[in-house]
C-alpha cells in the first residue's frame, strides 16, 4: 500500500467520510491530529491534468471565482459550497453560464475537505474564516486560493505561513493586481530605476457606502447555517444587519476598509517600493459619516515609515467617493526622477517635468461599487489562472502567502494603531510591535472554544 492511500484511509477514519455525526470541535480535533503528523494528502497533479474545484462562499466575490474558473481550460467546478442556501443557488446559476455539468450543492465545507476528488478550493467567505479554513483545507491536501485579506489579524498571517511551509500545497492570496500584465510590466521597470530612487507611495480608495443602521435581534433565517457562518468567532445572537456583507465593518469578523480595499493598493505600493516591515506606523480617522453599528473607521489614513528611508500612506473614504487623480482608487509612487500612477490594469509615468513618458490604458473601467469585481475581470482571471497553472507545476505563484501576508499584516498594524490611538514602533525583522505589551493583545483575536486555528 502506498503512502497516499494510507494517508487517505487515516483521514477518512479520523474524520468520517461525510463528517456526519461528528461535532465541529471533534472534526477540528481530528484534523489537528492529522496536522501533528505533518502528512501531506495532496494528490500529484500533472502539467495538463484536469482540475476539480470547489468554490466556498458564493454570495459576492465567490461569483467572480466562478467566472474565472469556468473561463479556464481543463478546470471543472464540481462543488459550490455555502452556509446560505440562496448563495449556493447564485453560485450554481453563475457556473451554468459557462459550464455544462452542474456542480453539486454543499452546505458544509467539512464534506468538501473530506472529498478526495476535489483538488482545489477557493475561499470567498468572510475574513474571520480565511485562515482557519485555508489551514484545514491544506491539512486535507487541497490547493487553496484564499481571498484577501488572507487573515483576520496578524497572528493568523504568521500561522498561515507556517501552514504553507508545513503542508507544501499551493496557496495563492487573491490580490489580483499581482497578476495584472500592466503591473508585471511596469513594477520591474520601477525597480530598475524608471523614476529614479523611489521614496514615497500613496494609495487611496473612495466609495459612497450608506449606513448599515442598528441591528435588531432576529430569528436565524431558514436559509442560513449561522453556527457554521460564525465558526471560529465567539457566539453572538443573530441580528438582522450582519449578513451578507456588513460583517466587513465589525472587528469580530471583518477588518474594515483598510484590509477590504486598502490591501490592493498598499500591496502594489509595497511591491513597487520594495519594502517589507516598517519602523513605525500611525493611523487617524473615525466613523464620521453615520452613527450606526459600523465599528471600523469609514475615514482613515495610515502612514508607515520603512528602514530603507521610504514612506507609504493610505487614505480610505468609505462614504465620500470624490476621486483622487480622477480615480476612485489607485497608487502613486514618487521617485527622485519622476512619478508613477498605478491603477490595476493601467499606468502613467511622468518625468520630473511632469511630462508623460509612458502610459498604458486598459479597456476596463474600475467601478468601486461593484463588490464582486471592482478591480477589473481581466486581472482576476489572470490571477486565478496563475494559481491553477502553479497547481499544475507550470508557473510560479504571483502572490504566495509569504508576500501576501506581509502586505496584509502591514495593514493590520495600521488598524491596531487606529484602535489604540497611538503610533506603533515595530521590529523590522517581523513587523511585531515593540515595547507595547497592551497593543500586542490586538495581534490576535478571541476564538470560539474548539475552533482555534492550529498548525
Ligand atoms: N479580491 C477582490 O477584489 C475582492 C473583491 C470582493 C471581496 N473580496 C473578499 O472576498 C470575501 C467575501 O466577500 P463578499 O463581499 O463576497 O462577502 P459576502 O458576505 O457577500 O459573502 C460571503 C459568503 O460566504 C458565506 N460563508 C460564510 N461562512 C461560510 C462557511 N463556513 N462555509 C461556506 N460559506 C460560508 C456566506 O454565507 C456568504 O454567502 C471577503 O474576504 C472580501 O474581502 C475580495
Amino acid at each position: 500500500m502506498n503512502d497516499s492511500s494510507i494517508n487517505r484511509r487515516h483521514f477518512l477514519k479520523q474524520t468520517g467520510t461525510a463528517g456526519i455525526g461528528l461535532s465541529v470541535a471533534g472534526y477540528l480535533g481530528s484534523l489537528t491530529n492529522l496536522q501533528a503528523q505533518g502528512d501531506s494528502l495532496a494528490k500529484k497533479i500533472g502539467a495538463n491534468d484536469k482540475i476539480s474545484a470547489a468554490v466556498i462562499g458564493t454570495n459576492g466575490r465567490g461569483l467572480a471565482h466562478v467566472d474565472c474558473l469556468t473561463s479556464l481550460p481543463g478546470v471543472e467546478i464540481t462543488h459550490i459550497c455555502d452556509v446560505d442556501t440562496r448563495a449556493i443557488e447564485k453560485g450554481i446559476k453563475e457556473t451554468l453560464k459557462k459550464q455544462t455539468n452542474s456542480p453539486q450543492r454543499e452546505g458544509d465545507f467539512r464534506k468538501i475537505l473530506a472529498d478526495k476528488s476535489i483538488d482545489v478550493v477557493t475561499i470567498a467567505t468572510p475574513d474571520h474564516w480565511h485562515t482557519p479554513l485555508a489551514i484545514l483545507a491544506m491539512a486535507a491536501g487541497k490547493h487553496v486560493y484564499v481571498e484577501k485579506p488572507c487573515s483576520q489579524n496578524p497572528y493568523e498571517g504568521e500561522l498561515l505561513l507556517q501552514a504553507v511551509q508545513k503542508y507544501q500545497t499551493v496557496v495563492q492570496m487573491g490580490a489580483q493586481r499581482r497578476s495584472s500584465p500592466a503591473m508585471l510590466d511596469i513594477i520591474p521597470q520601477i525597480h530598475n530605476g524608471l523614476i529614479g530612487k523611489t521614496y514615497f507611495a500613496k494609495g487611496w480608495y473612495a466609495n459612497a457606502r450608506t449606513t448599515i443602521g442598528h441591528g435588531k435581534p432576529a430569528p436565524v433565517p431558514d436559509w442560513l447555517n449561522y453556527e457554521l457562518w460564525q465558526g471560529p468567532a465567539p457566539r453572538q445572537p443573530f441580528i438582522d444587519n450582519l449578513v451578507p456583507y456588513n460583517w466587513h465593518w465589525r472587528w469580530k469578523y471583518g477588518t474594515g476598509e483598510a484590509l477590504n480595499n486598502g490591501t490592493h493598493e498598499m500591496d502594489v505600493a509595497r511591491w513597487a517600493l520594495g519594502v517589507t516591515w516598517p519602523t513605525r506606523v500611525s493611523s487617524n480617522g473615525g466613523r464620521y459619516a453615520f452613527q450606526d453599528d459600523w465599528e471600523t473607521p469609514d475615514t482613515q489614513t495610515i502612514s508607515w515609515d520603512f528602514p530603507e528611508g521610504k514612506t507609504m500612506s493610505w487614505e480610505g473614504r468609505s462614504c465620500n467617493d470624490y476621486p483622487v487623480e480622477g480615480k476612485s482608487r489607485g497608487t502613486l509612487i514618487y521617485g527622485t526622477e519622476g512619478t508613477a500612477l498605478l491603477d490595476g490594469d493601467n499606468y502613467i509615468i511622468w518625468d520630473k517635468k511632469k511630462k508623460i513618458v509612458k502610459q498604458l490604458k486598459s479597456h476596463e473601467v474600475v467601478d468601486p461599487t461593484n463588490t464582486i469585481s471592482g478591480s477589473g475581470a481581466d486581472m482576476d482571471t489572470a490571477h486565478v489562472s496563475n494559481f491553477i497553472e502553479s497547481v499544475r507545476g507550470n508557473q510560479k505563484l504571483n502572490c504566495p502567502i509569504s508576500e501576501g501576508y506581509v502586505s496584509v499584516n502591514n495593514l493590520h498594524l495600521g488598524n491596531i494603531a487606529w484602535r489604540v490611538g497611538r503610533e506603533l514602533n515595530c521590529d523590522t525583522s517581523n513587523g511585531h510591535i515593540l515595547h507595547d505589551h497592551d497593543t500586542m493583545k490586538l495581534w490576535r483575536r478571541k476564538y470560539e472554544s474548539g475552533w482555534e486555528p492550529k498548525v
